[in-house]
C-alpha cells in the first residue's frame, strides 16, 4: 500500500513527507523482536506484555503473535502529548493495568521513545509493584533523552529526529491507520 492514491485515501488527502519504514520492513523487524523476546525468557514463567496506549496498539497486536511462548497482555494509558508535535512534559496515568505485576516478568511495550518523559514517570510506579523483572520493548527509539529510567532491551528501529506517524502513531489522533511509518 504505497500507491499515492491509496495513501491519500487513508489520510483524507493530506500528503506525508516520506515513508521512513515500509510495512514489509516493520513486519520483518517485529518478527525478529518476537524471536528475541521468546529466547530471552528461559525460566518457564509467563510474560506479561503491557502496551502503552494508544500508540502501541498495532505494535502489540503484531508483536505478541510473534512470541512463541505463553504471554498475557494488558494496557496502560499515560498521556504526555497534547495535540501538537512537541512533548508537553506532563504525564497523566489515565488507565492502570488490572493485571498484578508482583513477581511477574513484565515487558512494557512502547511505540516510540522520544523525550523519555513518559517512561521516567512510569517506570518508578511499575517498579514499586515489584515485578520479577521489568524490561522495555520500543518499536522506535529517537535517542534524544539524556537519561531514561529504563533503557529498552529491545528496539525495533533507531528513529530519525522527525515527527513520525502511522502504524499506530498519530498526529492529533490521525494517521494511526497507515500500515507504514512516515514522517509528517
Ligand atoms: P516521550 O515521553 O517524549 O518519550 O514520548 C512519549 C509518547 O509521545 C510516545 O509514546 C508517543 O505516543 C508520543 N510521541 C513521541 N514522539 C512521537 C512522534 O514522532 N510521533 C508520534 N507520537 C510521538
Ligand atoms: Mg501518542
Amino acid at each position: 500500500m504505497t500507491e499515492p492514491s491509496e495513501v491519500l485515501a487513508r489520510t483524507g488527502g493530506r500528503s506525508v513527507k516520506r515513508i521512513v519504514y515500509s510495512a514489509a520492513q516493520i513486519a520483518e523487524r517485529v518478527q525478529g523482536m518476537g524471536r528475541e523476546i521468546t529466547d530471552h525468557y528461559q525460566d518457564g514463567d509467563d510474560v506479561l506484555m503491557i502496551g502503552l496506549l494508544k500508540g502501541s496498539f498495532i505494535f502489540v497486536g503484531d508483536l505478541v503473535r510473534q512470541i512463541t511462548r505463553p504471554v498475557q497482555v494488558d494496557f496502560l494509558v499515560a498521556g504526555s502529548y497534547g495535540s501538537g508535535t512537541t512533548s508537553s512534559g506532563e504525564v497523566r496515568l489515565l488507565y492502570d493495568p488490572e493485571a498484578k505485576l508482583t513477581g511477574r516478568h513484565v515487558v512494557v511495550v512502547e511505540d516510540i521513545v522520544d523525550s523519555g518523559t513518559t517512561l521516567n514517570r512510569l517506570v518508578p510506579l511499575l517498579r514499586q509493584r515489584q515485578p520479577k523483572s521489568l524490561e522495555l520493548c520500543a518499536l522506535l527509539h529517537k535517542h534524544l533523552a539524556p537519561s531514561i529510567a529504563l533503557e529498552p532491551r529491545w528496539v525495533g528501529f533507531d528513529a530519525p529526529d522527525e515527527f513520525l506517524i502511522g502504524y499506530g502513531l498519530d498526529h492529533s489522533e490521525n494517521f494511526r491507520n497507515l500500515p507504514f511509518i512516515a514522517s509528517l
